[in-house]
């Protein structure tokens, strides 16, 4: 009898986290690197926020909450969700979660069965395919290009659905590639979903407060009020708070869903961090020149990042609309030689040499589905980043 569960054997490891490893690893044997593998910000958590936690700290609010989460933060979420989505849920129709993996993965621990199908566009975030798995799902993999922005078009999502389809799961901004979806391009994939009543939509709205320029962020309920019955909206608080390490996720839909969504959070984590929760209440509903901020930062960061990419020979980056990646691709350098002497066969030869020849992590674009690209967090300060990209001209300009 084998010792562990044959559900590991559908899963992969994290390969940012990975990345990220391997860049600590060299850096410990003294090695000058910069690593833009992280996908966090680099900000502090506002200080109103901590401020909050301490004082609820000394409340003493450090006792089991409720599963779902504590009643002011879940009517903070649906007031959220009304303002700044014109979505309208009762509070009792919200959950929160040890950050937003957890709700993701409780989504579809609830809902798959062997056999059904979850549609995710490529590049997608590492952990969707193998959630699904996990829980017992397949995964279908829906195609984008670099040159359509890597979205889903109406086209590609008709491909992928089969009767067997239960969830589209919808990214936008996305990771890795920072693409996200304007209204019309939403309204075009709520026509082809109107035409499947089975498929089920989970949005991860993660990188919402991070769009830059004149983009406007929109998220699909919105846009289709009919497929609200059959969304769960997602998001959370990591991204545009800088509170990673909180772990406060949450989301909203349906009753029937959160209800199950909390069967199996109460059988295995129960509600998330007292004090943690206290805090995202401040968040949400406190001050938000926070966000304003750090966001204008984040566009000066990706016009850097974007303009001296374009410079680096044989990358082509697109401009994305929000998050903190940027997704270039490097195929016109394929087949070239490294300074090593080794020949580059892809997108993960690319990221090895340039880790070897110049110190920069960054993660390859077959981790999240599509190459031969790469991914460049820019979750750091303008002088790493500026000092990073000089690398990789020099790299891209060493390859014979
Ligand atoms: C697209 C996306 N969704 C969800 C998450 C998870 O967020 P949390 O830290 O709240 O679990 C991340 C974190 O990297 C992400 O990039």
């Amino acid at each position: 009898m084998a010792f562990l569960a044959d559900a590991l054997s559908r899963v992969k490891p994290s390969a940012t986290i990975a990345v990220s490893q391997k860049a600590r690893e060299l850096k410990n044997q003294g090695r000058d690197i910069i690593g833009l593998g992280a996908g966090e910000p680099d900000f502090d958590t506002p200080d109103n926020v901590k401020n909050a936690a301490m004082d609820a700290i000394r409340r003493g609010e450090t006792k089991y909450t409720p599963v779902s989460g504590i009643q002011p933060l879940r009517e903070a979420i649906a007031a959220k969700f009304k303002r700044e989505n014109n979505l309208d849920y009762d509070w009792k129709q919200t959950i929160v979660a040890t950050g937003g993996k957890q709700v993701l993965f409780n989504a579809l621990m609830a809902t798959l069965n062997a056999g059904d199908e979850v549609v995710i566009p490529r590049p997608y975030w590492v952990s969707y395919p193998e959630m699904v798995s996990l829980c017992g799902g397949t995964p279908v993999f829906a195609e984008t290009t670099i040159d359509n922005g890597f979205k889903l078009t109406a086209a590609a999502l008709a491909k992928a659905i089969t009767p067997k389809t239960k969830w589209l799961i919808m990214n936008s901004p996305s990771n890795p590639s920072g693409a996200a979806y304007t209204k019309d391009e939403l309204r075009a994939l709520a026509d082809v979903l109107l035409a499947h009543p089975q498929v089920w939509v989970l949005t991860d709205d993660m990188y919402e407060h991070l769009t830059y320029g004149d983009f406007k962020f929109h998220t699909i309920a919105e846009v289709e009020p009919k497929l609200i019955d059959r969304t769960l909206t997602m998001n959370g608080v990591s991204k545009a708070y800088a509170m990673t390490g909180w772990r406060i996720g949450y989301a909203a839909g349906p009753i029937e869903l959160i209800k199950a969504m909390d069967m199996i959070q109460g059988q295995q984590t129960s509600g998330a961090c007292s004090i943690a929760q206290w805090a995202a209440v401040e968040a949400l509903n406190g001050p938000q020149d926070f966000v304003a901020r750090n966001k204008a930062i984040f566009q000066g960061r990706r016009d850097l990042v974007v303009s001296m990419l374009n410079q680096a020979r044989g990358i082509d980056c697109p401009v994305p609309e929000g998050a903190f990646y940027v997704y270039p691709s490097c195929a016109e350098l394929v087949g070239k030689t490294a300074p090593s002497g080794k020949v580059i066969g892809g997108d993960e030869d690319f990221v090895s040499e340039l880790l070897e020849a110049e110190g920069v992590a960054v993660v390859h674009g077959s981790a999240f589905g599509l190459g031969p690209n790469f991914r460049i967090s820019y979750a750091t300060s303008e002088t790493l980043l500026e000092q990073a990209c000089e690398r990789i001209q020099r790299f891209t300009a060493s390859l014979k």
